[in-house]
């Protein structure tokens, strides 16, 4: 194991990579400090040591603390200016008579794989009947939220503005109060599986990558296989966006032509 800042936080550690369902190796250390920390307000606990009492006591913690550390926020459309950036790309990419392939990794509850295939119903220039979209994720609960297909709208997310980009958004959604549930037609275009990243086989010959806001949390050791994953995944020409924050490891950026540099748009160029 590596070595972190302190021996009390290196034990908090230790514990979860032996007793929760989730790998923090992977992940950078200012990142699992900020979700353990958040988690110790909650429960009104200054010490790591005394937080490390608690998670071996209270299975209900282990499991929140989890819930946590997959820190699964999305939204449909985020970042709306990557999505209007995105219309050509999508608009080329099923021009031709052929099955066109798109990744979702990490997809959490799905609403960005859901997102692709409504920009390409809405959009009369995008021809959605090419899509395969596939969304895959490390998370069993976001991936059982993805197939369900139901977001609501609460205090802090708003599911209609967040659909707002679209012409008519109520042709995608079935609306019941505060509940928007995708409409079979569009459940039944999208797939969702479980993969890691990090660890298992890249997917073949996708045309068109989105790897969004998990490089962020991600440990400088591990990007690179996580891009090795996601190259593998993919032929010459084949797109990639990343999240609007993050970047392509220095070694790889001779691969990668940007499309749109300030949405993160990129072409990959072996
Ligand atoms: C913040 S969400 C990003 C969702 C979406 N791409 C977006 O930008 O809105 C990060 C997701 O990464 C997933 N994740 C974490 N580690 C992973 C790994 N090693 N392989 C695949 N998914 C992972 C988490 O379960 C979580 O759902």
């Amino acid at each position: 194991m590596r070595q972190f800042k302190t021996e009390s936080f290196g034990r908090v550690i230790k514990h979860i990579q032996d007793e929760v369902d989730f790998e923090p190796e992977y992940y950078n250390e200012d990142y699992l400090d900020r979700r353990i920390s958040a988690r110790m307000r909650r429960q009104d606990v200054d010490e790591y040591d005394d937080y490390l009492e608690v998670l071996k006591s209270d299975d209900r913690e282990k499991e929140a603390l989890m819930d946590s550390l997959t820190i699964n926020v999305t939204n449909f459309f985020r970042n709306q200016e990557m999505w209007e950036a995105l219309r050509p790309v999508l608009q080329e990419l099923t021009e031709d008579n052929r099955r066109v392939s798109v990744w979702s990794a990490p997809c959490a509850d799905g609403r960005e794989p859901y997102s692709v295939y409504m920009l390409g119903m809405d959009d009369r220039n995008i021809d959605e009947s090419r899509l395969n979209v596939v969304g895959t994720d490390i998370s069993d609960e976001a991936l059982e939220n993805a197939r369900a297909g139901t977001y609501e709208t609460t205090r802090t997310t708003d599911i209609g503005e967040e659909l707002s980009l679209l012409d008519d958004p109520e042709q995608y959604v079935d609306v019941v109060d505060n509940e928007f549930t995708v409409k079979p037609e569009l459940r039944d275009a999208v797939s969702f599986e479980r993969h890691d990243l990090i660890q298992d086989e890249p997917r073949r010959n996708c045309d068109l990558v989105f790897c969004r806001n998990l490089l962020i949390y991600i440990d400088t050791e591990f990007k690179i296989p996580i891009f090795e994953t996601i190259t593998d995944s993919m032929s010459e020409g084949s797109y990639l966006v990343i999240g609007m924050t993050e970047t392509i490891p220095q070694e790889l950026r001779d691969d990668f032509d940007p499309v749109n540099k300030r949405c993160r748009i990129y072409r990959y160029t072996p």
